[in-house]
């Protein structure tokens, strides 16, 4: 059934960072795309007029992507101020007011958590809530019981099919491609389980601290910051069983039968790391148990999957940045030529960021009279970024109605019984060196056999070509996108 769109765009936390950084530049891209017409109204609590919020908007795309004259003047046009305490019903009197004729605004409440609440309902107090959406930023709950909290707050004031909560690694190119590529090919599908997968690694690796945000990742830790939403998603676009349609409600429910399945962390499966420095950085605590490196290895206990280890593994200041994973398949049941080292070939490789690829790790021959191979790459296709940013396409979907790539109130309950068990100080706390893959302690996560596989920032196309041994390689024009 068609859903109607929304008509108006209202985002609370204005002035903020998450404005700043990423909703200005969404909404010039989609006025740019032609997604987007409609009234868009900031919220702040500074005393600032529409002027100074187009200013800032401009600011902000100027710094993030550029400024496209013809559509920032649209952008302009329509954007307008309402400043005010959130509390306060004659902020939401000035928000009615803004609004016009639109009757079924979206509100995108990009503000600290401990707000939510106040706002959502100061929204259908002021009547303003009616037939509207709204979006809600992560970190939605610190752990289960709070997310249980929030949920039940929101669905007071909204039906669960218009609350949008918002996982931005959903809105990326190379993580909806995980699923396209799993379902579009069929020679994945009779190896894609246990029997032919030794086990699943995901990196998110960030060579940067905290950045400023030392205040809020002291309330989060890797755990809650990135594991138990984008890494939890991650896996399950890796797991999940193909669904039998593309409607939101099929979608959401295939993925929820395999976070189901996923057993919550014990303390034997979690290695957490802080790196040395974090204790001085701004906002953080000089004896801060926080973690900003996390291992942890998780089991879905499914008839696809029992028995395969997913180890996940996420932290700032690590030698690169870089987001991958790599589906390790099982040796070869004998040694036929010479010895083949675990984990260093046989396996699918998705590199999803920064340069995007997917490759297939294998052994060939070297030329020469010895039966010896050697490690080579099979580059299936390589993309040098996004397209469309992921508030660009998350945004637009949200406008549209299409709840398929945010997280129902069922699949965030799950995520947090997963990691509940591990958060705070449960797990000792192993110091890093900056620019190091983490304590050594992590390694437990991963088991005796080979390691994890460290991504290398330039590893791709140009990589194998301008490194690896031509002859050998498979990369070829023709395989190559
Ligand atoms: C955010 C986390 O959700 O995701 C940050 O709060 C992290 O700590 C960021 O750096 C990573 O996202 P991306 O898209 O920049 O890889």
């Amino acid at each position: 059934m068609a859903v109607p769109h929304s008509d108006a765009f209202v985002f609370f936390g204005a002035t903020g960072d998450l404005a700043y950084k990423k909703i200005f530049p969404a909404l010039q891209a989609m006025i740019r795309h032609g997604h987007f017409d409609m009234p868009i109204v900031g919220v702040a609590k500074r005393q600032w007029n529409s002027d100074q919020l187009r200013a800032r908007a401009r600011e902000s795309i100027e710094k993030h992507g550029g400024v496209d004259p013809d559509a920032f003047t649209k952008l302009s046009a329509r954007l307008q101020y309402v400043s005010g305490d959130y509390r306060s019903e004659e902020t939401y009197n000035r928000l009615r007011e803004a609004l016009g004729d639109a009757t079924r605004p979206l509100y995108y409440l990009a503000i600290p958590p401990s707000e939510f609440e106040t706002v959502a309902q100061a929204l259908v107090k002021s009547t303003c809530a009616k037939d509207a959406r709204v979006i809600i930023e992560k970190p939605f709950g610190r752990d289960l019981a709070s997310a249980q909290q929030l949920n039940w707050v929101l669905q007071q004031c909204f039906p669960e099919s218009a609350i949008f909560r918002i996982d931005h690694y959903l809105g990326k190119e190379p993580v909806q491609n995980l699923l396209y590529f799993r379902f579009a090919n069929s020679f994945l599908e009779r190896i894609w389980n246990r029997n032919y997968v030794e086990r699943v690694e995901i990196t998110m690796g960030e060579s940067f601290g905290v950045e400023g945000r030392g205040r809020f990742y002291e309330e989060a830790g890797a755990i809650r910051d990135v594991v138990q939403n984008h890494m939890l998603q991650v896996m399950v676009l890796l797991t999940m069983d193909p669904p039998v349609g593309i409607d939101p409600e099929t979608m959401r429910d295939e993925k929820i039968r395999v976070f189901r399945a996923m057993r919550p962390l014990t303390p034997e499966d979690v290695v957490r790391g802080q790196y040395r420095g974090y204790r001085a950085e701004d906002g953080v605590s000089p004896d801060s148990e926080v973690e900003t490196f996390a291992a942890v290895r998780l089991h879905v206990d499914s008839w696809r999957w029992a028995g395969v280890p997913f180890c996940i593994r996420a932290g700032k200041r690590l030698p690169v940045t870089a987001t991958e994973v790599l589906v390790v398949m099982k040796r070869p049941p004998q040694t036929v030529f010479d010895e083949i080292k675990p984990g260093r070939s046989n396996y699918f490789h998705f590199r999803l960021g920064p340069n995007v690829f997917i490759a297939l790790g294998a052994r060939a021959k070297v030329p020469g009279e010895a039966m010896v191979g050697e490690e080579v790459k099979l580059l299936a296709c390589q993309h040098s970024g996004e397209e469309m940013s992921p508030y660009e396409r998350l945004l637009s979907d949200a406008v549209r109605g299409d709840t398929t790539l945010f997280a129902r109130e069922d699949a965030v309950e799950s995520s947090w019984r997963i990691v509940d068990p591990v958060l705070g100080n449960v797990t000792p706390l192993y110091e890093y060196e900056p620019g190091t893959w983490g304590p050594s302690e992590a390694d437990q996560i991963i088991g005796g056999e080979g390691g994890w596989h460290n991504p290398s920032p330039g590893e791709g196309l140009n990589d194998v070509t301008q490194q690896g041994c031509p002859s050998a390689t498979w990369t070829s024009g023709d395989l190559v996108k």
